[in-house]
């Protein structure tokens, strides 16, 4: 590559989300947002299937590669470069684009086996029971009422926490944190983490995560104005849970410092509300979009405060 062409990632979609190219993109611009990176709309391997583009200033290549780690949605990303490049110690694929010779290396791969150890139906909970003892539970998924579906995939945890990427991280609130999916992710990620949940039952797993945690409701978060820097959370989808979810968005808007971002994962049917919620209580929207996976239809937001 000549030093003045924009560097080109190549993002491999984890094979259950291979069609939400959208937000495997998004997601790795959020978190190489300050090195300018954006959207590519073309690239090497275009005749994959699971392939999606980002391209960024060439100054910030070294960052950009170290950076990279715990994605979401992507399996692996390599970084094109000129086949005289490479470095010995990384893999490199040999392919054409743009009628040349070019050499692909690996920054960043996470096969999702890897991921397996981490999810929901493999960790630990400390959950209070119906005795009122404290129990670890391997493999807790959530109670089973309308409003508590829970332990979100390891994937859309990571998705959720890295929409929000602040290069100084900060205090990330998750207010619906049910088994702990996001809170995990958050803590990993460096990001001092409060969780809140309205089930007490829930208390003592989510702060052996590592989280400030707070029996409270969504709709009146115990939490002063500008107090956090980042919100990742994943809302009942429950259509009775529609007005509560609304309400929480103002308290959303409330807590979160100006500048500061909300990624939420909702029903779809709830997206529109929340829009509008978003748009009347000052909130930029990012992005509005459907995710493309098996079971209940689900929609990524994202507003900045
Ligand atoms: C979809 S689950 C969250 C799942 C979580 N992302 C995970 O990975 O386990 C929704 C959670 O919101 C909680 N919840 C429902 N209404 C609430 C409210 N008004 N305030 C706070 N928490 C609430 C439920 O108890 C449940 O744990």
């Amino acid at each position: 590559m000549t030093p003045d062409e924009p560097e080109t990632l190549v993002l491999h979609l984890r094979a259950a989300r291979l069609k939400a190219r959208e937000l495997a993109v998004a997601e790795v611009v959020a978190l190489l947002r300050d090195l300018d990176a954006q959207p590519a709309n073309g690239g090497p391997l275009a005749e994959t299937r699971g392939v999606a583009w980002v391209s960024l200033p060439a100054e910030h290549k070294a960052t950009a590669a170290a950076r990279l780690c715990r994605l979401g949605y992507s399996e692996a990303v390599d970084i094109v470069e000129s086949p005289g490049d490479e470095h010995p110690e990384r893999p490199v694929r040999l392919t054409r684009w743009r009628r040349r010779a070019v050499a692909l290396r690996s920054v960043y791969s996470e096969p999702d086996p890897l991921l397996r150890e981490d999810a929901p139906d493999r960790r630990t909970f400390l959950l209070q029971c119906g005795d009122g003892m404290v129990r670890p539970v391997v493999g807790y998924r959530g109670g089973g009422r309308v409003l508590e579906h829970r332990a979100l995939p390891v994937v859309d945890a990571r998705l959720l926490v890295n929409l929000v990427h602040a290069p100084n991280r900060g205090v990330l609130l998750d207010p619906y944190a049910g088994a702990g999916g996001v809170v995990l992710e958050a803590v990993r990620a460096g990001w001092s983490t409060v969780s809140l949940d309205s089930d007490p039952s829930l208390r003592f797993g989510l702060a052996a995560f590592g989280a400030q945690h707070l029996v409270a409701d969504a709709t009146a978060l115990p939490l002063r104005p500008r107090s956090v820097d980042a919100v990742a959370t994943e809302p009942p989808y429950h259509r009775s849970a529609k007005h509560d979810v609304s309400a929480s968005i103002g308290e959303m808007a409330r807590v979160l410092r100006p500048g500061g971002r909300a990624s939420l994962l909702v029903a779809a049917d709830q997206l529109e509300g929340l829009t509008e919620a978003g748009r009347a209580h000052g909130f930029q929207l990012d992005l509005a979009t459907a995710v493309d996976r098996k079971g209940t239809a689900v929609a990524c937001l994202v507003m900045t405060r």
